[in-house]
């Protein structure tokens, strides 16, 4: 079994980007991302304050909107006008959960696909991807860095949200896996995780997966970021039983979390 470091494969991914884009600059073309947050989820505000990082080291321009939560669905659509017609935003990203009057489809169908970097659009989510949904690009980037390929292997994914469960089959799919999605509404659902070869579990329940519902060998990604009864960060996969049954495994943390920035 081996527990893949999703530290060392995010450090990679942007050394790669700083590279791309140290070429991209010398050619006169300087990637610019714009943020736009709205209220105080702090959870929110973590994320949003790690991209800003994460461009700066990496060399992209970078902008953020942090909008108060009494901002008006106009305001919102009017800024995601702006931010389109302005040639040097080529990415913009609205964080998710936005208040609970604003409506996060109207926002997310107004941002111009071709700078959609989330890939929420609608027409980035019927497939015909110009970028790719990040956490679950981050997955198809650690199971590549294991040396997997889903070719013809039964996956598994527990769990149907727009932002990971959904694109990730698409994604798992496009690389040829036969591909199944389970959920809380699903019957025998220990007999369909244990029918894969690759299980991906992102449920939001602390130490869901257990080891009598996974396949021998198979390879186990682990998506949940919870707390355990003492506190403690886990996952949706109880790691202690499950990784010995495991080809590969991700750890929580370090699996995918830190995946996730680098490849938006
Ligand atoms: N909230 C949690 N994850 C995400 C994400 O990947 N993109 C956006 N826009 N909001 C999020």
């Amino acid at each position: 079994m081996v527990v893949i470091d999703g530290k060392a494969v995010s450090r990679s991914v942007r050394e790669r980007v700083k590279q791309e884009t140290a070429e991209l600059k010398a050619k006169g073309i300087t990637p610019g991302l714009a943020v736009i947050v709205v209220g105080d989820d702090p959870a929110s505000a973590v994320y949003v304050r790690n991209k800003e990082k994460a461009c700066d080291e990496v060399g992209f321009y970078s902008e953020k909107y942090a909008l108060p939560a009494s901002t008006t669905q106009k305001e919102l659509n009017d800024l995601v006008d702006e931010l389109n017609a302005r040639p040097e935003i080529s990415g913009i990203l609205c964080q998710l959960p936005l208040p609970k009057h604003l409506d996060d489809k109207e926002v997310i169908a107004r941002i111009n696909p071709i700078k959609d970097v989330d890939a929420f659009h609608p027409v980035n989510v019927i497939g015909d991807y110009h970028f790719l949904p990040c956490t679950p690009a981050g997955i198809m980037e650690l199971i590549h860095s294991a040396g997997v390929d889903p070719m013809g292997k039964k996956a598994v994914v527990i769990g149907r949200s727009n932002i990971v469960g959904k694109p990730m089959a698409m994604l798992l799919l496009h690389e040829n896996a036969t591909v199944e999605i389970a959920h809380s509404k699903t019957q025998n659902l220990a007999d369909v995780t244990k029918s894969a070869d690759i299980l991906v579990a992102a449920v939001g329940k602390a130490k869901f997966v257990t080891a009598d519902m996974v396949k021998p060998g198979a390879v186990v990604i682990d998506v949940g970021m919870n707390r355990d009864e003492n506190g403690k960060l886990c996952g949706d996969v109880d790691f202690e039983s499950v990784a010995p049954k495991c080809s590969f495994i991700t750890p929580v943390p370090g699996g995918v979390g830190p995946m996730t920035i680098s490849m938006l």
